[in-house]
């Protein structure tokens, strides 16, 4: 392992995460129907759930699989997932070493685990059915069995994929619905798009509807301190203080590899006071990865970016009332044509698509990631000489979850 490759490590927030998993309150259980876990891009997700969440769930005894769909994108999400199965079943039946120790409750002979059919016709057609599989590998293990499946949402853009959605569902309900069950079968979706996510757990017509949804809590104070140490041991080295750095880290939307990038900037910097050129360095950079995005909603045309406009006035909660008649107003005085709600629904329809806006609740809509909002405030300031906009948002004074 290099240096840049070290982890801060999150026991608290991996403990609380696999309790509720493994053993969830009362007002809790609904974790057992799936949990989707979202966040942007690039703030630690992948590394938090290999380095952290994975050994706090297996501390409670739980067997893991971990599948991620971008590793690999010539191979379906379908095959992703089955093989994975069917890798931990192996274990089983081969008996790798170290399982007997870790699973002593299970029905693991000296022997290894025989399961009732040929691993290979495992998700075959005509094979054995995924449900099928996975309850012998419960009963094998004798323990809570969790899958996780990274950037899940891109299970939704195939047949093959959404058909893996429905055989994982049937998996779930086939094992946590067993008579005098103790053990569970749990689903873990984490994904970057954060629309294709809620959907994931919200949509009627996809099979985990009424799943728990849950925000990845991004990388904090704690975690820039510690960085900062580690910079620190370098020979002279420059570095912000703690407030300003951490002040920075969130305007790059807490980002790991732009904070290690803006330390680095800081360095070459003569004369000016660290914090202070830090926060601009931070700046700088945070609109240069926002760059590709704002470009992006510049292809939606003129509505395109008044819509995106209004949204990006309000906070993480979101705006309603984008299809109010005072928002087609405004919409037809910025863009000089008329304007009507349905074609306002089909351009947010199609930012939704692109990642770059998201439904947090019916009728809601906000910016998904916060840097492509900062930053489109900041260039919209400079080319109009506007204030910016203060902390509360013109969001207020929309009629209250409209559509
Ligand atoms: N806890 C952490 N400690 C150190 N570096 C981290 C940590 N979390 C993320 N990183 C770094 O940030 C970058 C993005 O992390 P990643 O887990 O791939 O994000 P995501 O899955 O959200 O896209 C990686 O280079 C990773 O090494
Ligand atoms: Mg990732």
């Amino acid at each position: 392992m290099t240096a840049s490759d070290a982890v801060f490590h999150r026991p608290a927030y991996a403990a609380e995460l696999s309790r509720q998993l493994i053993h969830p309150g009362v007002l809790e259980e609904g974790v057992r129907s799936g949990v989707f876990l979202s966040g942007i891009r690039r703030v630690g997700k992948t590394t938090f759930v290999r380095q952290d969440l994975i050994p706090a769930l297996e501390e409670h005894g739980a067997a893991v699989i971990y599948v991620d769909l971008w590793t690999d994108v010539s191979k379906s999400p379908a095959t992703l997932v089955y093989d994975a199965v069917k890798a931990e079943m192996a274990k089983f039946q081969n008996l790798e070493p170290g399982l007997l120790k870790r699973f002593k409750g299970g029905n693991i002979g000296a022997a290894g685990f025989s399961f009732g059919f040929q691993l290979d016709s495992v998700g075959a057609p005509g094979g054995t059915p995924l449900a099928q599989a996975i309850e012998e590998l419960v009963t094998a293990v004798d323990a809570d069995l969790v899958l996780i499946v990274d950037e899940v949402q891109s299970a939704l853009q195939s047949e093959d994929g959404r058909a893996l959605l429905h055989a994982l569902k049937a998996a779930r309900d086939a094992v946590n619905t067993r008579a005098g069950n103790q053990r569970h079968f749990l689903f873990l979706g984490t994904g970057s798009h954060k629309s294709l996510v809620t959907d994931l757990a919200t949509r009627r017509s996809l099979p985990f509807t009424g799943a728990v949804q849950a925000t990845y809590q991004v990388l904090g104070e704690d975690f820039v301190q510690w960085q900062l140490k580690r910079v620190g041991t370098a020979p002279g080295a420059k570095l912000p203080g703690l407030a300003a750095a951490a002040a920075g880290f969130k305007s790059m939307g807490s980002r790991p590899e732009e904070l290690l990038k803006a330390l680095r900037q800081l360095q070459g910097v003569e004369g000016t006071p660290a914090d202070q050129a830090f926060g601009i360095i931070c700046q700088t950079l945070a609109c240069a990865a926002a760059d590709a995005e704002l470009r992006a909603i510049e292809g939606f045309g003129e509505l395109g970016q008044a819509i995106f406009g209004r949204i990006a006035e309000g906070d993480a909660q979101g705006v309603s009332g984008i299809f109010s008649e005072r928002a087609l107003a405004d919409y037809r005085r910025q863009t000089g044509i008329d304007v009507d709600a349905g074609q306002v629904q089909g351009l947010a329809d199609k930012l939704v698509a692109a990642n770059l806006i998201a439904r947090p609740a019916h009728g809601r809509y906000a910016v998904v990631d916060p840097i492509v909002r900062e930053a489109w405030h900041s260039r919209r300031a400079l080319l109009l000489g506007a204030p910016q906009p203060d902390s509360r948002g013109a969001g207020d004074d929309n009629e209250p979850m409209s559509n």
